[in-house]
């Protein structure tokens, strides 16, 4: 089906994003331009935004989790609301009723003694205090982690990264080592008695939601056991429900050494960062426990919403329906699997965290663009660009599911008309 995309964006839309070029990035705006995506947010409400000439998107990418329970969740917004008539940031060197009742509740919903948390205001600070706690605690230095994982740009998080993504700032934190996903040898082969922490997605979202091969961190835990590492676990994304457990790792029966929650703990409202820590390792602060402070780190603000988050996340009634809707997804998306064979190769899933494989690396970029247009916001996996990741937020309505079916449809057809134009030799 072809649509109409050739309005022309409103007074607004150009003034907003001729101010984005020039005074926050040139460079994204040529992107977008370049793609014919002229996408700026505007009215925003549950699975849904508009931009901001009025067009309606679904979202199906959520910020890696952030609106899991989706755009402005109503009942999050007036617990904020009622929290600002009391509360404000709160003082990091204080003692705080608010934080204390958010790391209670945690420990509460985490299993073994997973106890401690350490809060902050974004996922690579929190991944940062992480190998830091690990460097302390076990006097070793040096980090492995998967290659084409993701785990932030700050210090230490962009040092475990990938290269493209640190190569142009200058000299790399020392002491990280990649290893590739899944494969248990060469971890083993990385591992020795300098290790301090193996550090993994528990499903690496950037590398196209890659679901661990049977055993894999069950392995890696015994691994880390035999050779007195640490397991940190990143749960940023793959956390808090999506994939139809509380915690992604209650899927593979192990207990990580650390967990790190982010992205969806906001409630897509207010900023905050999680490190949860077993409770040995705890100690690394008892000589001087202000040797790591965060200012804006668990805001008590924050930590009002982010405990309402983890009760609904974890509500049995939450989780059932997480896993119902990820039923739907995977009877729907079979059939179109079939009728796009030569597109659409297969359907990575763990509950609501899935990802389209599609046949090459071209498709990913081709999917998105034909899906934006229409009117469904999927990105691929930048490490990946053979998977769109397929996001929805966790409390869409079941209604919608074949809405978005149809419209995958169309978004099938429309990229591979693009691909048979922009590579007419790689369609078959
Ligand atoms: C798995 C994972 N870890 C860490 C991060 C970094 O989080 P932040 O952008 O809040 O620093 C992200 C962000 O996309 C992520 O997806």
């Amino acid at each position: 089906m072809t649509r109409n995309l050739q309005n022309k964006p409103s007074s607004l839309k150009r003034q907003a994003i001729e101010h984005f070029r020039d005074h926050v990035s040139s460079g994204k705006v040529a992107v977008f331009e370049k793609y014919g995506m002229d996408l700026v947010m505007g009215r925003r409400q549950g699975s849904y935004f508009w931009d901001l000439d009025g067009r309606r998107f679904f979202n199906l990418h959520c910020n890696g989790g952030v609106f899991n329970l989706g755009h402005r969740n109503k009942e999050l917004i007036a617990l904020l609301k009622d929290t600002l008539d009391e509360l404000d940031i709160g003082n990091h060197h204080l003692l705080s009723q608010h934080r204390a009742e958010l790391a209670r509740v945690i420990a509460e919903l985490m299993p073994g003694d997973l106890d401690y948390t350490v809060f902050g205001v974004g996922g690579g600070e929190a991944v940062d205090l992480a190998f830091k706690v690990a460097r302390a605690y076990t006097g070793r230095a040096s980090i492995i982690s998967a290659r084409g994982g993701y785990h932030g740009h700050t210090g230490l998080a962009l040092a475990a990264g990938d290269e493209k993504y640190r190569k142009p700032f200058g000299p790399s934190a020392p002491g990280f080592v990649q290893v590739p996903f899944g494969d248990l040898n060469a971890l083993a082969s990385a591992a020795d008695i300098d290790t301090a922490a193996v550090i993994l997605e528990t499903i690496p979202a950037t590398l196209g939601i890659a679901i661990p091969p049977q055993n894999y961190l069950q392995s890696v835990r015994q691994l880390c056991d035999d050779k007195g590492i640490l397991l940190i676990l990143d749960e940023i994304q793959s956390g808090l429900g999506r994939t139809g457990k509380l915690w992604a790792f209650e899927h593979f029966q192990i207990l990580p050494d650390m967990v790190i929650l982010g992205k969806g703990l906001s409630g897509g409202l207010y900023p905050i960062a999680a490190t949860i820590l077993r409770k040995p390792l705890e100690s690394v602060f008892h000589d001087d426990p202000f040797i790591h402070v965060s200012t804006f780190g668990g805001a008590e603000i924050g930590c009002r919403v982010a405990r309402r988050v983890l009760e609904i996340s974890a509500a049995r009634g939450f989780l059932d329906r997480v896993n119902f809707l990820a039923k739907c997804f995977a009877d729907k998306i079979a059939p179109l699997r079939d009728k796009h064979s030569d597109f659409l190769t297969g359907l990575r899933q763990l509950g609501l965290m899935m990802g389209l494989e599609l046949k090459d690396e071209l498709c990913g970029p081709l999917l998105t663009k034909a899906a934006y247009d229409h009117d469904l916001l999927m990105i691929f996996a930048n490490n990946n660009p053979q998977v769109c990741q397929f996001l929805p937020p966790l409390i869409m309505d079941a209604d919608d599911v074949d809405w978005i079916m149809e419209r995958l449809d169309e978004a099938l057809f429309s990229a591979r008309q693009l691909k048979a134009l922009v590579a007419p030799n790689n369609t078959e």
